[in-house]
C-alpha cells in the first residue's frame, strides 16, 4: 500500500481497548467514561480486519490500548495474529503496555510469537510514578518488566519527557536500562486530549535533554531501525541504546509508514489529525466480503495526510487534537 505521498504503509497499530488500569496525566483524564461493550470490536472482528491489512502489505502489528493487556482474552488475539507470522505475511507482532499485567502474561506473549515489547515507564521513583499515573504502583511494573526479560522478550522502556516531573532522572534511567539490557526511548509530550496549564508547562524539547545527557555519556549515532519514529544512539559506556522520539522539534512525518485502528474499528490515518474511516459498520455488514474490506482500506490509505501540525494554543490551552492519546494508544 502506497499513500499519496509515496510512503509505503507497512505498520498497523491496533488499539484493542479504551480501558486502562492507570490514568497517566498526559494520556487520559482522571474521570474517564469508557465505551459500552457492543461498540468495541470483538477479538474475531479485530483478527479479521488485521488479516485484511496483512493481505495488503502490513508487516508489523502492534497492539496498544488503553492498556492492551487488560482486555479479556487478549492472548487469544495474540495467538491468532501470531499464527500469521512468517509465511502468513506478518514479520513482527508486538505490544506497547504499561507493564502491570506482564507478571502473568509475559510467557503467554512469548509463546504467541512476540519477541520485543515496549513498556511505558516514565520514572524509577515510586512517588513520581504514582503522581504521573495517578495511582500506579511502580513495584508491580518493575516485576512485570523483569518477568518479560525472564520470558525472553526484548524490552524497550518508553519515557515521556516531562519538565519538572522526571527531568532529573534520565541519567539514572539510562544507567538502569544499560545494566539490564533494555533500550530506553525518550518521547516529547504531544498536545492531545485535555491540555491544562500544567501540560503546556511540562513540554521539554529532547534536543536539550540530549545535550545534557552528553555531559555524562558518549552517544554515538546508530543506524538501528525498528520501523517506528525513534532515532537511536548507542551509549558507549553501557553498550545499550537510547532512542529519541521528537514529534515537536523534529517532525518525522515524511517517513511515516503507519496507520492506527481504534477498538471501535475507526482507522486514523494520522495521529495528529482528525480524519478517520469507519470499519465497524463494514465488518458487521454481511454483504461486505474480503474484497470489500480491502477496497475500503485502500480508499482510506489514499486519504492519508502529509503529517501532523501539533501546536499548543497557549492562550486558550487548546490542543490541535482534542482526542485523548488513549483512543489510539500512541
Ligand atoms: P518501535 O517498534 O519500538 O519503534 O515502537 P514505536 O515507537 O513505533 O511504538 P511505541 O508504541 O513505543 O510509541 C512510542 C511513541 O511514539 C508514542 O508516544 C507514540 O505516540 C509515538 N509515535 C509512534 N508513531 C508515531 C507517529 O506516527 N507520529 C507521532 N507523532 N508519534 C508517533
Ligand atoms: N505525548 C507523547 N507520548 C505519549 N504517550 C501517551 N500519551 C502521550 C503524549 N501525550 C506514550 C505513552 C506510551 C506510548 C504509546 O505513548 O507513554 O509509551
Ligand atoms: Fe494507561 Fe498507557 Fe495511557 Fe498511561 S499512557 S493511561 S498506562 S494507556
Amino acid at each position: 500500500m502506497i499513500d499519496p505521498f509515496g510512503r509505503r504503509i507497512s505498520y498497523l497499530r491496533v488499539s484493542v481497548t479504551d480501558r486502562c488500569d492507570l490514568r497517566c496525566v498526559y494520556c487520559m483524564a482522571e474521570d474517564m467514561t469508557f465505551l459500552p461493550k457492543r461498540e468495541v470490536l470483538t477479538l474475531e472482528e479485530l483478527d479479521r480486519l488485521c488479516g485484511a491489512f496483512i493481505g495488503l502489505g502490513v508487516e508489523k502489528i502492534r497492539l496498544t490500548g488503553g492498556e492492551p493487556l487488560v482486555r479479556k482474552n487478549v492472548l487469544s488475539l495474540f495467538r491468532s495474529l501470531g499464527a500469521r507470522l512468517g509465511g502468513g505475511g506478518l514479520r513482527e507482532l508486538t505490544v506497547t503496555t504499561n507493564g502491570t499485567q506482564l507478571g502473568e502474561m509475559a510467557e503467554g506473549l512469548h509463546a504467541a510469537g512476540v519477541r520485543r515489547i515496549n513498556v511505558s515507564l516514565d520514572t524509577l521513583d515510586p512517588g513520581v510514578f504514582r503522581a504521573v499515573t495517578r495511582w500506579g504502583a511502580l513495584e508491580k511494573v518493575l516485576d512485570g518488566v523483569f518477568a518479560a526479560k525472564a520470558a525472553g522478550l526484548a524490552v524497550k522502556i518508553n519515557a515521556v519527557a516531562l519538565k519538572g516531573v522526571n527531568e532529573g532522572e534520565y541519567d539514572r534511567m539510562l544507567a538502569w536500562c544499560g545494566e539490564h539490557g533494555f533500550d530506553l526511548c525518550l518521547i516529547e509530550t504531544m498536545p492531545m486530549g485535555d491540555i491544562t496549564g500544567d501540560r503546556t508547562d511540562q513540554y521539554l524539547p529532547l534536543s536539550l535533554v540530549r545535550s545534557r545527557l552528553r555531559e555524562h555519556w558518549t552517544l554515538e549515532e546508530s543506524d538501528y531501525r525498528t520501523g517506528g519514529p525513534a532515532r537511536y544512539f548507542t551509549v558507549r559506556e553501557t553498550g545499550g541504546r537510547i532512542g529519541f522520539i521528537t514529534p515537536m522539534t523534529h517532525n518525522f512525518c515524511e517517513s511515516c509508514n503507519r496507520v492506527r485502528l481504534t477498538c471501535t474499528g475507526t482507522l486514523y490515518m494520522c495521529l495528529g489529525q482528525e480524519d478517520a474511516a469507519d470499519f465497524r459498520a463494514l465488518l458487521r455488514d454481511p454483504s461486505v466480503d474480503e474484497a470489500g474490506l480491502r477496497a475500503a482500506i485502500e480508499a482510506a490509505i489514499a486519504r492519508k495526510p502529509k503529517g501532523h501540525d501539533f501546536i499548543i494554543d497557549r492562550r486558550h490551552n487548546r490542543p490541535s487534537v482534542g482526542r485523548h492519546m488513549s483512543v489510539t494508544g500512541g
